[in-house]
């Protein structure tokens, strides 16, 4: 359980040690001179300098940046609502307003990082009647605002975006909607430090990092100085403003702000620097009230609330300036319930005291279901300590969604990215689709014909194709000369009902079309964690927060009916430790969804080879492979019929939170007897096919066991099970494999990253039970039985050893 938790906080590490690198170079200095500087007034006469010593250009100093048909410069008649900060009172003071669309061009001396800041206050004026006006306002590629309009006239609105420009020109545009107006106070654009913000994050929906801040528009939705006073620009280097956390802290009864000098503050030479956050945010903490007095077991909480259907920036500030010396201070940081970090350890990230340090975490849409942020510190019970949190800051980020809009799903061109628009996706999906067949196909010919060049001359060749070249399971790939059997076995299920298919037995239920949608956010293609021939699956979150994978049929392919019928005729019958179960279904208005337990850490394979997850140890791997083969042996001996599940590969065996296996899709499966066989049309996978199965046609439980050996060493070698790119002998992995372990020379196909911390006997078990389960004749395969008792032998034989040191230690 803990290892799972120690691989999330891994990445951070990585991250921290990248900027490690960045810094060093910016060292401790909180200058900044900005090389973009444009600070304009808009619709004033004068040219207006703020308290802060900052000075705002006039329409007159700046009409060479504009393009516009009409603009009309208006000023406030009365006074302003004194709920106005007086040091920004000049700049609301005059607008300018445009009658139709209006852009300003910027030059930048220098692309990267922008502030953008908007100041709108609907002042009165008897020209015009500025809470009437709707508008939009869009960059070269970022929508900011759409169909906005500021209806309140006691406040003003102030919006803070951080772009990435890459061009030299920048482009603010103002879209008045049709018959309206748009209108605008004050603009900033001005550099920011490049490194402020990095690309990536701790992503704390999904295993490891968040990448693609650079390329994504923030707009800073809340910027709170915890435990300290309001900080205005005139005290940040960035001009930034603080405000403070009262109105956020929903436990103010479990909290102790506490301050020290902001002198005292200390930056490290590496990370953070007073332009992240100036020394005023870190000399102020809110910690747990009490904490040396007793063990306090609450958390602090702070709630922001925020726009759904947004994924959000947080960075949390943190500044140990309550511990009177290191190693005391650890607590967990946790954000809408999930733990962003246990047992944060500050003296490791800082090594001293009174050290500014900081983290950023991304926390995904699907996770902010009522509309909030709430973010949390609290005592941990791993490890000892004061049992003291603290948090100095928060940073709260809109990032720009699917449409590159921070409002709205249209993008810049006007285009409709929302739910409904994924039509034209997928079309182009399909091309791409379509490609990638005709393309495999012709790799499959051109090896085709190089194999056939070279096959052994003379020796009668009896029907024996490699089993790469069998077919992948697709419907096209069904037989011709099989297909009038197949027809015969699903014309028995096409008596249906209508609407209901079948009524499952077990515990699951039936769920209303209506809920699903809500649980995927109108099936949100950002919520795809996985494609099937059957359909897409969908991350859902279920109305008390349950999360479900939910697979939704696509079309109304023959073959889509019969593989959702099998699966959920199959599912309701078992329930299994180590199989993935079925939490219900839909079939309401011709949609064919099931909805399944959530396996958080996802397939098998992603974390073998192809994506950067953190390495599988040897003795995970065997326990991973024992809960899948407790599964299979499940399905071959104990369920009432005995089942064999014709699609075992590393992409079905999925894994939860705590890395146990559980055996997914049994969309093909079938009702075999133990030792009998069934005739059916081919179907299975590419790679893992029994080849005595494809030349007979003939079903046995040992199909499955040829496809589980080939599972057993692609988890030994850590590669696909074809690669084409190979060289033609290593392009199938169970040929090889096999190939390579007669020649005595096996240890070079194993996983580099493992292959020293394999105990000799262990591999040896493991090699000889895999070689077992790929002979030609299923005869002589072993049983699934045999071959969980192998794989437990192995593993016993890997734990051995460092049982015996420790004995003796
Ligand atoms: C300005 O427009 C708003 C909304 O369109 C309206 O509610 C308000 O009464 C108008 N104010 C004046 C002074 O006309
Ligand atoms: C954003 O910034 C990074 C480096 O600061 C740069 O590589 C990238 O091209 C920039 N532009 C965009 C649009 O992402
Ligand atoms: C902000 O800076 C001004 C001087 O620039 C100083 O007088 C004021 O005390 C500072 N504010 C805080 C909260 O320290
Ligand atoms: C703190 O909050 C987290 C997440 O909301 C929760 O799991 C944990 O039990 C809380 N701790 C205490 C001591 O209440
Ligand atoms: C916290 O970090 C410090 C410095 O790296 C280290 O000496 C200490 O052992 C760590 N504490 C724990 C409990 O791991
Ligand atoms: C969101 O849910 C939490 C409890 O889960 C509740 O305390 C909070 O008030 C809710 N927020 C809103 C805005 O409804």
């Amino acid at each position: 359980m803990d290892e799972n938790k120690g691989i999330r906080v891994k990445p951070t590490f990585l991250f921290f040690a990248l900027h490690l690198l960045l810094f060093t170079l910016a060292k401790c200095d909180s200058s900044f001179p900005p090389q973009v500087n444009y600070l304009i007034d808009c619709g004033s006469s004068h040219p207006t300098q703020l308290t802060d010593g900052r000075t705002f250009k006039s329409d007159r100093e700046t009409t060479s940046l504009l393009a516009t048909a009409e603009d009309v410069q208006i000023s406030a008649d009365s006074s302003l609502s004194p709920s106005i900060p007086s040091s920004l009172l000049p700049l609301y003071q005059t607008a300018r307003v445009f009658q139709e669309e209006s852009t300003y061009s910027f030059y930048l001396s220098k692309t990267g990082r922008l502030w953008v800041r908007l100041y709108f206050f609907p002042l009165s004026n008897p020209s015009r009647n500025l809470t009437s006006a709707v508008f939009s306002v869009q960059t070269n590629h970022h929508v900011l605002l759409h169909e906005f309009s500021v209806r309140n006239n006691d406040s003003p609105v102030f919006k803070e975006y951080l772009v990435n420009v890459s061009d030299s020109r920048f482009s603010l545009k103002f879209m008045p909607k049709r018959n309206s107006f748009a209108f605008i106070n004050a603009i900033e654009i001005v550099s920011a430090p490049d490194n402020l913000i990095s690309d990536s994050a701790t992503a704390l929906s999904s295993l490891g990092e968040f990448k693609g801040l650079l390329t994504s528009a923030l707009e800073v939705s809340y910027r709170i100085n915890v435990g300290g006073p309001t900080i205005t620009p005139d005290n940040d280097t960035l001009s930034r403003t603080w405000e403070t956390d009262g109105s956020y802290n929903i436990f103010p009864q479990g909290s102790e702000a506490f301050s020290v000098s902001s002198k005292s503050v200390k930056y490290p030479h590496t990370g953070v620097t007073p332009l992240i956050a100036p020394n005023l945010v870190y000399a102020s903490v809110v910690h747990m009230k009490n904490a040396k007095f007793m063990q306090p077991n609450f958390n602090l909480s702070w709630m922001v609330n925020v726009e759904r259907s947004y994924s959000y920036l947080i960075r949390m500030h943190f500044c140990d300036i309550v511990s009177k010396s290191l190693n005391q201070l650890y607590f967990n940081v946790y954000i809408n319930g999930i733990e962003g970090v246990l047992a944060l350890n500050l003296s490791s990230q800082t090594k001293a005291l009174a050290t500014a340090f900081y983290q950023d975490f991304v926390l995904d849409a699907s996770d902010i279901t009522n509309g909030s942020i709430l973010v949390q510190v609290g005592p941990t019970n791993l490890l000892p300590g004061t049992g003291d949190a603290i948090l100095n800051g928060i940073e709260v980020m809109k990032i720009s969604n699917v449409a590159d809009s921070l409002d709205g799903l249209f993008s810049v061109d006007g285009k409709y990215k929302g739910p409904n628009s994924t039509t034209m996706a997928m079309e182009i999906l399909a091309y791409v689709g379509l490609a990638l067949a005709v393309s495999t196909m012709l790799l499959i010919v051109i090896v085709c014909i190089i194999r056939w060049k070279k096959r052994p001359q003379g020796l009668g060749n009896h029907n024996r194709f490699s089993s790469w070249l069998l077919p992948i399971h697709s419907p096209m790939s069904m037989s011709s000369k099989s297909s009038c059997r197949s027809s015969t076995t699903s014309s028995s299920h096409t008596s249906k009902k209508r609407g209901h298919f079948v009524t499952p037995q077990g515990p699951e239920r039936f769920f209303p079309f209506s809920e699903l949608r809500k649980a995927t956010n109108n099936f949100d293609e950002k919520r795809v964690i996985g494609v099937g021939g059957f359909g897409k699956v969908y991350l859902g979150t279920l109305k008390d927060g349950t999360k479900v994978a939910i697979k939704r049929g696509s079309g109304s392919s023959e073959q889509g009916m019969n593989e959702f019928r099998t699966e959920l005729e199959m599912l309701s019958k078992l329930r299994h430790r180590h199989l993935v179960s079925l939490m219900g279904f839909c079939d309401e208005n011709s949609e064919m969804v099931l909805v399944y337990e959530y396996m958080a850490n996802g397939p098998f394979r992603s974390h073998l080879y192809g994506f950067d997850l953190p390495c599988l140890s040897w003795q995970k791997r065997l326990e991973i492979c024992i809960g899948a083969a407790r599964g299979l042996y499940y399905l071959h001996t104990g369920a009432a019929q005995s089942i064999t599940h014709r699609d075992v590969k590393t992409t079905n065996i999925l894994l939860d939170e705590n890395y146990v296996a559980k055996v997914s899709d049994f969309g093909l499966s079938k009702a075999v007897p133990e030792k009998g066989q069934v005739s059916t049309a081919v179907k299975g996978s590419f790679g893992y096919l029994d080849p005595e199965y494809y030349r007979s046609e003939q079903l046995t439980q040992k199909s499955d066991i040829y496809s589980f050996g080939v599972v057993l060493f692609e988890v030994l070698c850590a590669r696909p099970v074809i690669c084409p790119t190979r060289p033609t002998e290593e392009i199938n992995l169970a040929e090889w494999a096999k190939k390579q372990h007669r020649r005595g020379m096996l240890r070079e196909a194993i996983d580099p990253r493992i292959v020293a911390t394999i105990n000799p006997q262990s591999l040896t078990v493991f090699v000889q039970v895999s070689e077992k389960c790929l002979a030609d004749c299923g005869v002589d395969r072993p049983s699934m039985g045999d071959v969980l008792w192998h794989l437990e032998h192995a593993l016993r034989l890997q734990e051995a050893p460092s049982g015996i040191d420790e004995l003796r230690m």
